[in-house]
């Protein structure tokens, strides 16, 4: 089953001045994603990344071609976009503006309380939230003195109280250090292992990427390239061309095999790296 479906998905703003002209956002985009999924989109600032979390969660509404989710369609007559916003949770970059209350349970509650859910419901889904996140003993805290890996959590945690189908991290690791940053994406990942959730992780972390089950990479509104992790990071050209880099446990290997030591090609993180470390230098 299709989690996500964009069919020859064309978006422009409307220009701020009446002399502009529309610039295309996304070009004629065509993508799939299968439900319990975790996939990585990639690609520059501008490349329309948080335009196509947008168009997923029904803020926004394409200019031509159809947004599926589901097997829903997000645009036209019947569509009940309440249902799927519902569906999608989304996390965004600042963990500083997305909390609403200052009481951590009051928080998770505000979305769930506003879609008019039973307090019994809400108070269960509040407890499944915090136990997922592994933030059960801060349910009376204030948020404001969370940390940053703490408050995207909470974040997480607010979007799950919804019950949603899909989970977009929207940069969501861009501003915590790298312990928070392995918070967040270990809640992502388990959420997607072990309940299935279908994960959307925009990041600009390449290790991050190259732990998810395929990568989409987006360049100029269209897309430039699907595959695995190692489909993606052993093609150097389109890494150029579209501007990323390469995970650093492949950038290290790679310098190691430029000093003459026989690396495999195709290694992605650090443990595969250490690996092939030993097996080259016989180390048992
Ligand atoms: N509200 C808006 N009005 C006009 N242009 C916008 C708006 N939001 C984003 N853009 C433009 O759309 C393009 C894609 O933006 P975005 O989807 O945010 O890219 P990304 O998330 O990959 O950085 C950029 O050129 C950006 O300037
Ligand atoms: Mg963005």
């Amino acid at each position: 089953m299709q989690a996500i479906v964009f069919d020859g998905v064309s978006f422009f703003y409307k220009p701020s001045e009446e002399n502009e002209l529309p610039k295309l956002i996304l070009n004629d985009l065509s993508l799939e994603v299968e439900k319990g999924a975790f996939i990585a989109l990639l690609g520059k600032n501008g490349s329309g990344k948080s335009t196509c979390a947008k168009l997923i969660n029904g803020l926004l509404t394409p200019t031509s071609g159809t947004v599926s989710v589901f097997g829903l369609p997000l645009s036209g007559e019947n569509t009940d976009l309440f249902e799927i916003r519902s569906k999608v949770g989304m996390v965004f970059q600042n963990p500083d503006n997305q909390q609403i209350a200052s009481i951590v349970e009051d928080d998770i509650a505000f979305g769930p309380e506003n879609l008019g859910v039973p307090r019994e419901e809400i108070g269960r889904r509040i407890d499944y939230a915090l136990k997922v996140t592994d933030m059960e003993k801060f349910r009376y805290s204030q948020v404001a003195r969370l940390s940053g890996g703490q408050k995207q959590r909470i974040a997480i945690a607010g979007a799950l109280a919804l019950n949603p189908e899909i989970l977009i991290l929207d940069e969501s690791t861009s501003m915590l250090d790298p312990k928070g940053r392995r918070e967040v994406t270990e809640v992502a990942r388990n959420l997607n292992r072990e309940k299935g959730m279908t994960v959307i992780d925009i990041t600009h972390y390449m290790d991050e990427a190259a732990e998810a089950d395929e990568i989409y990479v987006l360049d100029d509104g269209k897309l430039r390239k699907k595959g695995d992790p190692s489909e993606i990071f052993s093609d150097e050209e389109m890494l150029a061309e579209t501007g990323l880099e390469l995970p650093r446990a492949s950038k290290l290997a790679k310098e190691l095999r430029l000093q003459g030591l026989p690396l495999k090609k195709g290694i992605l993180s650090k443990e595969e790296l250490l690996e092939e470390l030993c097996v080259s230098l016989r180390i048992k």
